[in-house]
């Protein structure tokens, strides 16, 4: 075989052993039935080997599904700062089955309530249907004075999109206020959770606090505030998927008006909303103890 020129300094041996290859490769392109379709179209297979396709190929792969609802069947529930009711509605219909481990709480009393959200009674009729328990006057950032939740701990506590909602217009008091409510809410919430170590619960209870993400909503550094309250840890940031929750409508503090307010969740969808869970610091990472 004639010598190959070259323009690159190699052995005898290694010019044999490129050419070699080179000779496999082609008579291998060759050999192929093709029908029509170019040899070289086998270079199509060295780019879906390639790490720039692989590269590319991820970027259309489907995204993983978002985790479930974070609640099982056998969880008590407190629910606080309720709205329409929609949501320990679908929680009792849809996702735990039953109300009867649920209560739910508002701010307001039940007549203003029940002019705020003209579906309310409707909610809160399918919620004692299912057993569950509706209380009004409830004030989340003093749980300790509401008699009726005395010496009873809740595997989860939720607190759906809070807000002040008093109408401040300046955004820095806006900010502040909504703050104070976060925070007081949250340490309010501490002696209510259950506990595996010191009552022997079946679980260590959560708090599941619904945020809107963007601004002003990112200015309240939420998890600063967690931070300074010290014995509170986040244990999980999830979106908040509205459909996961069918029939809950996301209301205004102040009611659901006419030409301002948006229905079908527009007002969380648009906001990209997350779930914070919130645990206490100190809890054993698994669950052995029952109760
Ligand atoms: C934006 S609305 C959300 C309502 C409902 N959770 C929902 O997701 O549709 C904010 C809610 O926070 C409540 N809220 C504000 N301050 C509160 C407090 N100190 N205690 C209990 N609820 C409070 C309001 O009454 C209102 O229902």
């Amino acid at each position: 075989m004639p010598k190959a020129k070259s323009k690159l300094k190699l052995s005898y041996h290694e010019e044999l052993k490129l050419r070699e290859k080179i000779l496999k490769h082609v008579s291998e392109i060759f050999r192929r039935p093709h029908g029509g379709v170019s040899p070289f179209s086998s270079l199509s297979s060295l780019w879906s080997s390639s790490s720039i396709s692989r590269h590319s190929s991820t970027r259309t792969s489907a995204p993983p599904p978002p985790p479930p609802p974070p609640f099982k069947p056998d969880q008590s529930v407190l629910l606080v700062g309720e709205g329409n009711f929609s949501f320990a509605h679908t929680l009792a219909e849809n996702i735990l089955k039953t109300g009867d481990s649920i209560i739910a709480t508002t701010l307001d009393s039940e007549r203003i309530l029940k002019r705020k959200y003209d579906d309310a009674h409707e909610h809160i009729s399918a919620l004692i249907q299912k057993g569950g328990k509706v209380m009004y006057n409830v004030d989340a950032t003093q749980l300790d004075k509401c008699k009726e939740l005395k010496n009873k701990r809740f595997d989860k506590i939720v607190f759906n999109f809070p807000h002040a909602g008093a109408g401040i217009k300046d955004q820095d008091r806006n900010i502040l206020e909504n703050q104070k409510l976060v925070k007081a809410f949250l340490i309010s919430c501490i002696p209510f959770l259950s506990s595996r170590r010191h009552y022997s619960d079946k679980y260590d209870g959560e708090i599941f606090l619904s945020l809107k993400s963007g601004l002003p909503y990112d200015n309240w550094n939420i998890k600063n505030i967690i931070k300074s309250i010290g014995n509170l840890v986040i244990r999980a940031t999830n979106p908040f998927i509205p459909s996961q929750y069918p029939g809950y409508q996301h209301r205004r503090t102040l009611g659901f008006q006419e030409g301002i307010s948006k229905g079908d969740n527009e007002e969380i969808s648009d906001k990209k909303a997350k779930i914070l869970l919130i645990g206490k610091k100190n809890d054993p990472k698994k669950s052995k103890k029952r109760r």
